[in-house]
């Protein structure tokens, strides 16, 4: 027999109230499940929500981190500055008393060979010590920037020029790529070149044996990585504008232990007589009064890119 025969003949005979009970709690069940269902839903988008958020917050503390670490070595490169002004002067003036006697001596002993060829040497080192003393006293002087309207391909273009011709020599070829619709930025032309000529001879030296020099000029939107401290006037309005330079190289690459001392007076990799470890110092210094942003990025044994930010200005 059917079991719904079955049910007909067992079960007694329905109640109007049972029937409706059963309803009622079948719809209750239904309504309950809906509920749960919407619950489940809602956990699901508060989950993937709170991961979106959680995403959001590492991205907004890598951010700080960045930011944080730049400031230290802000102030860090500002302490080290002024130290370095009070110590430069205090050379100096000895050095400029050693060289005068030095030029006095070649000059009343001009036939005494030997001393002159001494005397020599000695004008050498203060040439040497002289030009670092420079080289210091730009990493930390502040009010000695012109800032001018310019094309900053004219500026790459000139510095190029000059060092391509020993570079071919050496197996290494300059490409360049400069973005066509050229926007003119304000910076101190000497100071900039100074940067370019400290790029490339770094490049230039990790490719010890040939290789490839892409310089690269960009325009791109000013975006929220691009932040206030930058500013040192914290009144300035954020440029929508900025002005990427890339030095990129395939050379020697930095070892990652030593990429975070690159940008300290005096940190060199390099021989005695080969480098002082001014150039990135200087350079950062120089881009910062620019109000612009110095980074590099490098793979050891691949190569090394230097990405200069200058804001653009109307
Ligand atoms: N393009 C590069 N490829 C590989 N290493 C680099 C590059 N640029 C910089 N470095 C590393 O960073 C160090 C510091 O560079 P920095 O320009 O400050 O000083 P330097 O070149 O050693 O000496 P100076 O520039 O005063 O003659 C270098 O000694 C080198 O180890
Ligand atoms: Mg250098």
């Amino acid at each position: 027999m059917k079991a719904g025969a079955t049910d007909y003949l067992t079960k007694g005979k329905l109640s109007i109230e049972s029937v409706t009970r059963s309803i009622r709690y079948a719809l209750g069940l239904r309504k309950e499940v809906d509920l749960r269902k919407r619950a489940e839903e809602k956990l699901r988008n508060s989950h993937t929500d709170l991961a979106l958020a959680h995403k959001e917050l590492q991205a907004s503390m890598d951010k700080l981190k960045t930011a944080q670490n730049q400031i230290l070595r802000s102030e860090k490169l500002a302490g080290i500055g002024r130290m370095v002004t009070g110590v430069c002067y205090e050379i100096l003036n000895p050095l400029n008393i050693i060289s005068g006697h030095s030029q006095s001596l070649l000059i009343e002993k001009s036939n005494d060979l030997e001393l002159c060829q001494d005397l020599d040497s000695i004008m050498e080192e203060i040439q040497r010590i002289s030009k670092i003393i420079s080289s210091l006293l730009k990493f930390s002087r502040k009010e000695s920037m012109e800032f001018k309207k310019s094309d900053i391909r004219n500026e790459l273009e000139s510095v190029l020029s000059l060092v391509e011709k020993e570079m071919r020599l050496e197996g290494i070829q300059a490409v360049r790529k400069f973005d066509s619709n050229n926007l003119p930025v304000y910076i101190d032309t000497d100071g900039i070149r100074q940067v370019f000529f400290n790029i490339i001879n770094n490049a230039k030296f990790a490719m010890h044996g040939g290789g490839v020099l892409t310089v690269s000029t960009e325009i791109v939107t000013s975006g929220a990585d691009w932040s206030y401290y930058q500013e040192k006037d914290s009144t300035t309005v954020r440029p929508d504008k900025i002005m990427r330079l890339k030095f990129d190289d395939t050379g020697s690459g930095i070892r990652k232990e030593d990429i975070e001392k690159i940008f300290e007076p005096f940190f060199t990799t390099k021989p005695e007589e080969k480098g002082t470890g001014l150039g990135l110092s200087v350079s950062y210094a120089i881009i910062e009064k620019h109000s612009g942003r110095f980074a590099v990025e490098s793979e050891f044994g691949v190569g090394t890119t230097v990405v200069i930010d200058l804001p653009i200005r109307k």
